[in-house]
Parts: structure tokens; C-alpha cells; sequence
């Protein structure tokens, strides 16, 4: 077997379950899930019928490439969203969809990474980090090299603290904005920088904004990568790929449906690489996904929902836990007393709550630090009614403590 398969980590949720095992959390108090990110609010209804109504192209193959409709409908979508020039995103060349945003991270990391390389490539990501790009890494023969985001910056991952030897050596840097799980958007600046770092040292910049549609402030959307080369008056994109989903955009996490936009050369030969991985989308999920990324009424109700429960959880958690309200996503990054592993196990063990070790999702930085050490992570995706419940629930435990 492939022997780079055994630098592959367990998955963190492998790790809680054992965490949790054998605990036996008091039977009256309702189970809370605060550690997966998976989105709980409803699917828009009219995607749900496109599903069903569209079932014309089971007996042919889609194409790995996809509609044109789909594909015109995401640039249109970006061009208004990241405030693109007009028709400066190419649905033709500049456009993939991809069948959820996990396995297209993964498989850029295979299509861009040159082996070859003496030094081994390095493969740079920030920490706390999505462990896709890790294992991605691993497999195509690279190593991660990881930047701490820390209190100290505001959570911002330290890029001015990487070596230039390090960034010699990179061949793909992993962004994500807005961060999971730290929830830290990076500001337009950073993202100049990090085009002018990757012009300069000769590496590609995959964005992950998978979360760039869950925001609290109608009139400040977060920038994205896209955006930061447009206002470079850099309509090529070069070097540079952004990576979108409609799961937390939308709800539709089971829909598996996302895309890659950017730099043309990149996306022709992800595209070969892609006819050979086969990951076509079906063809009632691209008819799916031309309506959702057509409709902006579902994400903003979506957004009124994540605002709400919020205020209602931070308003709650406020004074006892050291917590702060993220730039965007739906996730909360706070440090709480003592040991995180301790703290998540003694948590599920007396309120029948699971939140997620920040340690799980994080490695030791360069620096010998690890980032998620005397943290956790909360997704706050469940009804309202069980995150303020789990609030409560979490200030009961910490006035005990
Ligand atoms: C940072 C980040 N990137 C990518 C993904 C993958 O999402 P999807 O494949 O559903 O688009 C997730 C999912 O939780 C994530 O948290």
C-alpha cells in the first residue's frame, strides 16, 4: 500500500469518540452537538424539487467539466458577490464545479504539487486548520508546513512570521476566510501580500471561502481572493483559485455541490487531472445548483438566522467563558479554564454536551506552539432553542468549576 497513507492523522472526530468513550452523560439532559459543522437549518425547498423534477439525464454521463448554464450561473454569481469586473470570470475557462469543496481541496493538492521537488515541496496552511489540506498534502508527496493564527493577531494566521526559505520551498499555500474554526476573516491587504509572496516565490494560493456566505454585517460581506487580484486590476487570477460550496451557503451539505474559479491555466489542467480522478456532477445536481446560486433570499434568511442565535448564545456566554463574536462563519473559538480534552470530556460527562478540542484541530506551529491548546470549538448550527439550552447548560458547568 501507498506508504504515505500512515502519515494520514485520525480524523478529529475519530479522536472525540474515544474521548467520549465509556463516559456516561446524565440520561435527563437532551444530547447537544456543538462539535460537527454540519449545517442544521432547512434546505431551500425549491432545490429539493429540482431534484426530483429533473431526473432527465440519469441514463447519460455528465461531463467532469459541467452545464454551461451551471458554469455561467457560478461566474455570474462571483462576478456580483466579489464585485468582479463584468464577464471578467470566463464560465468557459476559468470555471469548475466540484462535487463539495472537501474533495476538490484534496484533489488540487494532487494536480498542483511537483514531487519531484529537492527539497521536498512544503505545502503551507494556517493552524488550526481543515485536516483535508494536511492529508492532502501527505498523499501528494509534499509536507505542511503550518502558520499559527493566535490571540496575539487577532487570530490572523502570522504570514510575516514565515521564513523565506519556507516560502521558497512552497508550492501550494492554503487560505481559508472566513476561518475555521477561528473564524477570522483575512482583510485585502493580507490577501495582496499574499499574491505578491506567491508571484515572488512561484506558488499557486488556494482559498477555501467555503463560509464566506455566513456574515453578520449585511453591508461588509467578506473579501475574497478573487476579489483582492481584481482590485490589483489582476483579471487573470493568476496563481490563484477560490473554492465555494453550497452547503453552508444554503444548507446543502448532502448536495455535494461547490466549485474552483480562477486562473485559467490552473483550471485546464485541474480539469484533465479531474476527467481521470471521475468526479462528474450529477446532472439534477447541477440543475439544483444553477437555482441555488441564482437565489440570494434563501442565504440572507440563512444569515438572520446565525445572527439571532448569536446574540442569544453570546449574550449568555458573556463574562463567563473569554469568547469573542467571529468575523463570519458559525463557529465559536473561545479558551476556556484548564486543559481543552479535560474541559470537553468533564462538559459531556455532567451536561451531555460535545464540543470539539482545539487541539484536535491543530498541530505544533513552527514556533513549537500549539494554537488549539486551551480552546474549543463550537458550532453554533443546531435549532436556536438547543444553543441557547447549551449556553446555559455551559455557564451551569463553568460556575461549578
Ligand atoms: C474549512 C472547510 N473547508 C471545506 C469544507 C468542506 O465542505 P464541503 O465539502 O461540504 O463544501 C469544510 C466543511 O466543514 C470546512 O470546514
Amino acid at each position: 500500500m501507498n506508504p504515505d497513507l500512515d502519515k494520514l492523522q485520525p480524523y478529529p472526530f475519530e479522536r472525540l469518540s474515544r474521548l467520549k468513550a465509556g463516559i456516561e452523560p446524565p440520561r435527563e439532559l437532551a444530547p447537544i452537538a456543538l462539535s460537527i459543522g454540519e449545517p442544521k437549518h432547512p434546505a431551500p425547498a425549491f432545490v429539493g424539487q429540482i431534484l426530483t423534477e429533473r431526473l432527465d439525464g440519469l441514463s447519460g454521463y455528465p461531463t467532469t467539466k459541467g452545464l454551461p448554464a451551471l458554469r455561467e450561473a457560478i461566474a455570474a454569481w462571483a462576478e456580483r458577490r466579489f464585485q468582479l469586473p463584468a464577464t471578467s470570470l470566463d464560465p468557459e475557462s476559468q470555471v469548475l464545479p466540484c462535487n463539495g469543496t472537501r474533495e476538490a481541496l484534496f484533489a488540487i493538492t494532487q494536480a498542483v504539487i511537483d514531487r519531484s521537488a529537492s527539497p521536498a515541496p512544503l505545502v503551507v496552511c494556517p493552524n488550526p486548520f481543515y485536516q483535508i489540506y494536511e492529508g492532502a498534502a501527505y498523499l501528494a508527496g509534499a509536507e505542511p508546513y503550518f502558520i499559527n493564527s493566535q490571540p496575539a493577531l487577532g487570530f490572523q494566521p502570522d504570514f510575516d512570521a514565515v521564513p523565506a526559505e519556507v516560502w521558497e520551498r512552497c508550492q501550494l499555500l492554503f487560505i481559508c476566510s472566513p476561518g475555521n474554526p477561528t473564524g477570522v476573516v483575512l482583510p485585502l491587504a493580507t490577501l495582496q501580500k499574499l499574491i505578491a509572496l506567491a508571484d515572488a516565490h512561484d506558488f499557486v494560493i488556494a482559498a477555501d471561502e467555503c463560509y464566506s456566505e455566513i456574515y453578520f454585517d449585511e453591508s461588509q460581506p467578506p473579501v475574497g481572493l478573487l476579489q483582492a487580484c481584481a482590485a490589483l486590476g489582476r483579471d487573470d487570477y493568476r496563481r490563484c483559485l477560490v473554492f465555494h460550496s453550497l452547503s453552508k451557503r444554503s444548507n446543502l451539505p448532502g448536495l455535494r455541490s461547490g466549485f474552483v474559479a480562477g486562473d485559467a491555466t490552473l483550471v485546464e489542467r485541474f480539469l484533465l487531472y479531474r476527467t481521470y480522478h471521475g468526479c462528474a456532477m450529477p446532472l439534477q445536481t447541477q440543475h439544483a445548483s444553477i437555482a441555488a446560486w441564482n437565489d440570494e433570499a434563501h442565504v440572507r434568511e440563512n444569515r438572520d438566522r446565525y445572527r439571532t442565535k448569536f446574540d442569544a448564545v453570546l449574550k449568555r456566554l458573556d463574562g463567563v467563558l473569554d469568547v469573542a463574536r467571529p468575523d463570519a462563519g458559525f463557529y465559536l473559538w473561545p479558551k476556556v479554564p484548564g486543559d481543552e480534552t479535560e474541559f470537553a470530556r468533564a462538559l459531556f460527562a455532567r451536561e451531555h454536551i460535545t464540543v470539539l478540542p482545539g487541539s484536535y484541530l491543530s498541530r505544533n506551529g513552527a514556533d513549537g506552539i500549539n494554537p488549539g491548546a486551551g480552546r474549543v470549538r463550537m458550532a453554533l448550527v443546531a435549532e436556536p432553542e438547543r444553543c441557547i439550552e447549551a449556553a446555559e447548560r455551559i455557564v451551569r458547568f463553568i460556575n461549578t468549576l
